[in-house]
């Protein structure tokens, strides 16, 4: 697998691409791949002549205290991963080749980003809108493929590509799950094997609020309180938030009368996890 450490590097192999008029697609992750990624850099594979997967853990994303340093990372497991689901080019560069002395630009956003996980992390958003842009323009990919577990972030970078007039499609993919429920995550390797035990009941709680929703409930009150008491009976869990807000502007609303997102944070011990879905009215 072709591994690409600067930013030149890339905007070459693009350029030469784009002279062969190829149609390229970018897969933005933090590495430590699994099954969820997979399918977007498959899905890219078909839907694109190259693409390109960025594996960079991006500090600025991060707050005080969070899990910087302990995010796993593991890049001869990504490549082979890359290589397997079709992909042409790895993007790993280091911290100092994103983020040269005296950074000091940033892409801030107010609204979508000021509910849910904006409120527990209050700078994630702007770390994640500057170093998606950044990835755009070393990039400059058709499309750029990113996970619905993070719906928040979805409905964050579309927001952005459309403020900014950054002429990308931005593709949501399903959420890829375990066969117990659980999303898959990078941050699930953290979880004991009784947490790991534990955290099924994220998913569960969540499929319980889908159901009252699809067997007629609106009172979006009824369907957080149910969820919510599902999480609390399970004595590892602490939630962090469960909301309704809509898709995708992301304000809160508690009647499912309109297209909305239900969205939870659950901390399992020391690791916090994050699942959703949506819900639209037919
Ligand atoms: O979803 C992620 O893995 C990250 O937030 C992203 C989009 C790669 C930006 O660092």
């Amino acid at each position: 697998m072709n591994i690409e450490k600067t930013v030149q590097g890339v905007r070459a192999q693009v350029k030469a691409w784009r002279r062969e008029g190829l149609r390229v697609g970018l897969v933005p992750t933090m590495g430590y791949l699994h099954e969820g990624h997979k399918s977007l850099i498959e899905r890219a594979v078909k839907e694109n002549d190259r693409v390109i997967v960025s594996v960079f853990v991006n500090p600025i994303q991060f707050g005080p205290g969070e899990d910087f340093s302990a995010y796993p990372r593991d890049l001869n497991a990504d490549a082979r991963l890359c290589e397997d689901a079709g992909a042409s080019l790895v993007f790993a560069p280091d911290v100092s080749e994103m983020y040269q002395d005296n950074f000091s630009t940033f892409v801030d956003m107010s609204g979508v980003t000021e509910e849910l996980c904006g409120k527990s992390r209050p700078t994630h958003f702007r770390g994640v809108c500057t170093v998606v842009s950044k990835l755009f323009h070393i990039a400059a990919p058709d499309c750029a493929y990113f996970g619905q577990k993070d719906a928040q972030q979805l409905a964050v970078i579309r927001r952005m590509a459309r403020d900014l007039n950054m002429d990308i499609e931005i593709v949501g993919c399903p959420i890829v799950r375990e066969p117990d429920g659980l999303a898959k995550s990078s941050r699930n390797t953290y979880l004991s094997k009784e947490e790991r035990n534990a955290a099924a009941v994220l998913s569960r709680a969540l499929s319980a609020g889908r159901t009252m929703l699809e067997n007629g409930e609106r009172d979006g009150e009824l369907v957080l309180g149910e969820i919510r008491n599902i999480i609390s009976a399970e004595p590892l869990a602490n939630i962090d938030y469960v909301e309704m807000v809509t898709w995708d502007s992301i304000e809160i609303h508690h009647t499912a009368d309109v297209p909305v997102l239900v969205a939870a944070a659950v901390w399992i011990g020391k690791t916090r996890l994050i699942d959703n879905f949506i819900f639209e009215r037919e």
